[in-house]
């Protein structure tokens, strides 16, 4: 009989509800050690918590995130809720002696996730945070590449996530485009963990960052028939510099709302003298490989199905976003249960305060026009 971890979500919206749904197929997982089941839902919404009464392992639906952490049912909390709530939500699932896998980015500000990254390390509880696009197979891929030596010297590195919906003014105004809600990194918290979770794994931790940040809408429609501020930062360029064997290598950060024709494209491309790798969740059975030869070749790979975890899933067969969700938690409770292997893991609390080290540092870059330097102590 395997173990069974039970899990509590709180904030059933969005990413609540894709949680319920990489657990409900927890089986796909083959020879995986535990099983994953979730027992308990809170989230202020009455739609919301109904939504979760047809998940039949549930027992617990609440509006008090407290009744939940009191469940000693509940092993591990995913809290997917807006930023400015993580810091006092995190304590508290910390403080209830829970295991935690917080959504990104881990705080509202670099001041909130280093609170909670000690906090996690005072409570020796099991801590990560989201970012699931590194557990595609491209991605996986691109990581095994640059591991390999066969990037020769490094030329490049170049990290994106870009999102194309906030280019249509109508578009009412959510949390996620107001500082109070979002944190004042903006799109660098909406989508700033996506970008560097693969950069910081590979080792690639910049030492100095010139930002470019933009705002193009400053008002949305408020659903309601005005208007409401929209604050944040739309789309932010990070030119960083990392230093490689003795070397400088330029690699840029990419975040973007405003970015026309991509739907929600995560991309990475690392460049070598020798070789270089490039995917793209735009198209993504694609891998792009380079090796340097005689003539100038990128060669295609047609990916199929080869996750960390392996599933019931032919091999030919394509992957997509609930099936890199799914891939993420069972990294976490692999990692939880100490059967990871040398699989890539979720990001831990230090490279969570790391990037938001980036992001102030950016925030600080576009405001002095200069380039800031990260450089460790
Ligand atoms: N990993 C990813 O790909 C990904 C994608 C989108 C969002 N996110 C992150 O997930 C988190 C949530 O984003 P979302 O898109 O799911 O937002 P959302 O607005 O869809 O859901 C947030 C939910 O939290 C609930 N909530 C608010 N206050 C609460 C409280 N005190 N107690 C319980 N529930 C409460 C709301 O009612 C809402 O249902 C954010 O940190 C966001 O950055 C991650």
């Amino acid at each position: 009989m395997k173990d069974v971890v039970k899990v509590g979500i709180i904030g059933g919206g969005l990413m609540g509800r894709e949680a319920a749904s990489a657990f409900a197929r927890w089986f796909v997982l083959e020879n995986f050690p535990v099983r994953v089941q979730l027992v308990a839902v809170c989230d202020l919404q009455d739609k919301l918590l109904d939504w979760f009464r047809q998940v039949p392992t549930v027992t617990l639906l609440t509006k008090n995130h407290q009744e939940l952490l009191a469940s000693p049912d509940v092993d591990v909390v995913y809290v997917a809720v807006p930023h400015n709530l993580h810091e006092a939500l995190y304590l508290d699932v910390l403080a209830a002696g829970k295991d935690l896998l917080a959504e990104k980015p881990f705080g509202i500000d670099l001041a909130a996730a280093r609170r909670i990254r000690e906090a996690a390390a005072k409570s020796g509880r099991f801590v990560r945070c989201s970012s699931e696009f590194p557990f595609l197979p491209g991605a996986q891929r691109v990581m095994d590449f640059a591991r390999s030596g066969k990037l020769g010297h490094l030329l490049e590195v170049r990290s994106c996530f870009w999102h194309a919906s906030d280019l249509d003014p109508t578009k009412p105004v959510n949390w996620k485009r107001q500082v109070k809600f979002c944190g004042e990194i903006g799109v660098m918290g909406d989508l700033g963990m996506h970008v560097v979770h693969v950069p910081l794994r590979l080792g690639w931790d910049p030492v100095r960052t010139y930002a470019q940040l933009q705002k193009v809408y400053t008002e949305r429609p408020d659903g309601k028939g005005g208007m409401a501020p929209c604050d944040t930062w739309d789309n932010a360029m990070l030119h960083c510099d990392l230093e490689v064997e003795g070397r400088t290598v330029p690699m840029r950060l990419e975040m973007k709302r405003l970015a026309p024709g991509a739907t929600n494209t995560w991309w990475i491309e690392v460049l070598g003298t020798d070789g270089g790798a490039r995917y793209s969740t735009a198209e993504p059975k694609s891998l792009w490989l380079f090796e340097r030869q005689k003539e100038q070749r990128w060669t295609r790979i047609d990916l199929g199905f080869q996750t960390p975890f392996p599933t019931i899933t032919g091999g030919i067969f394509e992957p997509g976003f609930p099936d890199c969700f799914l891939q993420m938690w069972a990294a976490y409770a692999a990692e939880r249960a100490g059967a990871l292997g040398q699989r890539t893991g979720c990001v831990t609390p230090d490279e969570a305060v790391r990037s938001h080290e980036i992001f102030a540092a950016a925030l600080e870059s576009h405001r002095t026009r200069a380039a800031v330097s990260l450089a460790r102590a």
